[in-house]
């Protein structure tokens, strides 16, 4: 046992990882003062949180008859693209998020909580009727068409000038969102939204959205939803901890430089991963 020990301690300071022992006073790092430790932000109570029941997590999405629903409506529910666009690249005027290319997982998630009041849109009230008009196989056949439409990561890049000539949504710096995306805000305790939406906001489905190449309007009511916790659907409270932290001008800042942000860094050329449903019937792993 003690020879294991010493190994493991060996090994462990390999790592550049030797383990603190408590024999040593000056080793651990002294409390910071009282007053330099920030409140935590009030982050609001998360709600009840319901996971899909596994009948509806097994459900095979049907992509054909997802276009269809899309572009004809089903039923109570109106045609998607009315609102959404032709393919689902979403619209400024209207708030309305990009759907095409998003994860399947994430898509689906959206549409079961809106139906179910987990999700309350606020922009143009509908989300929440037309959500629950539609099946839960309708729901998963959207949701694998949506995500089967691949076109260019940056199809839906907002025109900035235009949002800022119409003077309803102000409009931020990109160059000063960049650095939020990639390094966060270290004053304000604001983590990168690259540590968990990936480089650039391309995305780590199934959980983590894609929110690179997202409408700018429709980013902007986003985070402040998070942030006065009126959309609270976010696991752990990831999002409203985040957002609880962002100024208005960070929140215009960092939506104007993701609508446009690109997908692939200097000295790396690999595009990112996307689940290719190779066939109607088949459902993406993300
Ligand atoms: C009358 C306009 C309208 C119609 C029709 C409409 N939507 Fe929406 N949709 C919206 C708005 C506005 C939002 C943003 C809601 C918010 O601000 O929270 C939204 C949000 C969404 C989201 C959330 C996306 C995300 O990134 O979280 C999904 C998914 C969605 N809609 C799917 C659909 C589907 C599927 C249909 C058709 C069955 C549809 N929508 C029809 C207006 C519409
Ligand atoms: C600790 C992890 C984490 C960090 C850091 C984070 N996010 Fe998120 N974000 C999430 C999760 C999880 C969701 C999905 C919530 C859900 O399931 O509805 C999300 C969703 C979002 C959405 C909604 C996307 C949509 O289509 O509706 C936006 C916008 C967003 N994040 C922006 C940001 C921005 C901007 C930052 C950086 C300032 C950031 N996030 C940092 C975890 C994170």
């Amino acid at each position: 046992m003690r020879r294991f020990l010493t190994a493991l301690f060996a090994a462990l300071s390999l790592c550049g990882l030797t383990p603190v022992l408590a024999e040593d006073p000056a080793a651990v790092p002294a409390a910071a003062p009282a007053a330099e430790v920030t409140a935590a932000p009030a982050v609001p109570a998360a709600p009840t949180p319901q996971p899909m029941p596994n009948g509806v997590l097994k459900l095979v999405g049907n992509i054909e008859a997802g276009k269809k629903i899309f572009n004809e409506g089903k039923g109570e529910a109106p045609p998607c693209m009315s609102c959404h666009g032709e393919t689902g690249l979403g619209d400024d005027n209207m708030g309305t998020p990009r759907l095409s290319g998003q994860g399947f997982v994430y898509l689906r998630k959206q549409l079961y909580e809106f139906a179910t009041d987990h999700r309350t849109d606020t922009t143009m009230g509908v989300m929440n009727g037309v959500a629950k008009a539609l099946s839960d196989q309708d729901k998963a056949d959207i949701s694998a068409y949506e995500s089967s439409v691949q076109q260019g990561a940056l199809a839906a890049a907002s025109n900035l000038e235009e949002i800022k000539a119409a003077g309803a949504v102000p409009v931020g710096e990109r160059h000063l969102g960049k650095g939020i995306v990639l390094y966060g805000i270290p004053e304000q305790g604001v983590a990168a939204c690259s540590s968990c939406h990936q480089y650039n906001g391309r995305g780590a489905l199934p959980v983590y959205p894609i929110i690179g190449g997202q409408r700018y309007v429709y980013l902007v009511t986003q985070l402040k939803k998070w942030r006065d916790g009126s959309r609270a659907n976010d696991p752990l409270a990831q999002m409203r901890v985040v957002a609880s932290k962002l100024k208005d001008e960070d929140i215009y800042n960092v939506a104007a430089y993701l609508t446009s942000a690109p997908t692939i860094g200097g000295g790396n050329s690999r595009e990112p991963h996307q689940a290719q449903p190779a066939a109607a019937g088949a459902v993406a792993a993300h």
